[in-house]
């Protein structure tokens, strides 16, 4: 089976101050218009250590930061394109 790519949004409390939510609603959104569950895998995750930067998502090990939903959505995208 295909690996999927995985992205961890922080559910910290400053990221959560920062508006994580919004990134969460957008990416969730982003996946089910896309049908893309068999190529993304959306998941929680704690304080990466980056919380003046939040909200910060990491995408297969990679870190993100200062994201809104429109970043988010791109970095899938660029991350997409470049493993097919
Ligand atoms: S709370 Fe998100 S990086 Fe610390």
């Amino acid at each position: 089976m295909e690996k999927k790519t995985v992205v961890t949004i922080c559910l910290g409390s400053s990221c959560f101050s920062r508006k994580n939510r919004d990134v969460v609603s957008a990416l969730q959104e982003y996946v089910r218009i896309n049908s893309l569950d068999e190529k993304v895998h959306l998941q929680g995750g704690h304080c990466m250590g980056k919380c003046s930067k939040g909200p910060v998502i990491m995408v297969d090990e990679q870190i993100f930061t200062e994201i809104t939903p429109a970043k988010a959505i791109a970095i899938i995208e660029t991350f997409l394109l470049n493993r097919d």
